[in-house]
């Protein structure tokens, strides 16, 4: 073998430097168009926070309305999030229901009266525990917090599907 075959020709230098470089600057490009796509994956763990509502002495076996609002970060946008929720005592076990009705998402209303929801929008009933009465617009249930009970403060999480 001659030396000239262990040499790489100038076509194979500009070859091999054009496609480091050219790789190099497209991993640049697409990296924080990635991270900017999976940024909301990589923060779900924001939305199971516990967030501080009431005292524990507050509540009674009658649902009461609590307004309760906290920070949120979302991708680069920061802003200030405002719940409500129906909370009584089912026995020793805390409840929290959602306000916003499961038919098209109007603000119902507990009426001590009938011991019901009462939705304004399209007449729709939900029983104390959120159950949908039937004959009635919504077809599920209030949706429910999770909630966590520490030192005689109530705090809720997020808001699930029953
Ligand atoms: S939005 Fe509540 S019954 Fe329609």
């Amino acid at each position: 073998m001659s030396e000239r075959d262990h040499k790489v020709s100038r076509r194979q230098f500009l070859s091999y430097t054009l496609t480091g470089v050219g790789g190099f600057m497209a991993a640049g490009m697409l990296m924080p168009m990635v991270r900017f796509a999976l940024d909301p994956a990589l923060t779900a763990g924001a939305e199971s926070e516990m967030h501080y509502v009431t005292d524990l002495d507050d509540l009674t076996d009658v649902p009461q309305r609590f307004t309760f609002s906290f920070d949120q970060q979302d991708s680069w946008y920061e802003s200030t999030v405002e719940h409500e929720a129906y909370i009584y005592l089912d026995g020793d076990e805390v409840v929290a229901l959602s306000t916003t009705c499961t038919h098209l998402g109007c603000t119902v209303t507990y009426e001590e009266d009938d011991s019901r929801y009462h939705c304004p929008c399209h007449g729709g009933l939900f029983e104390t525990d959120g159950q949908n009465v039937s004959g009635t617009p919504p077809l599920r249930p209030l949706d429910i917090f999770d909630v966590q009970v520490e030192d005689g403060q109530v705090y809720l999480g997020q808001v699930n599907q029953r």
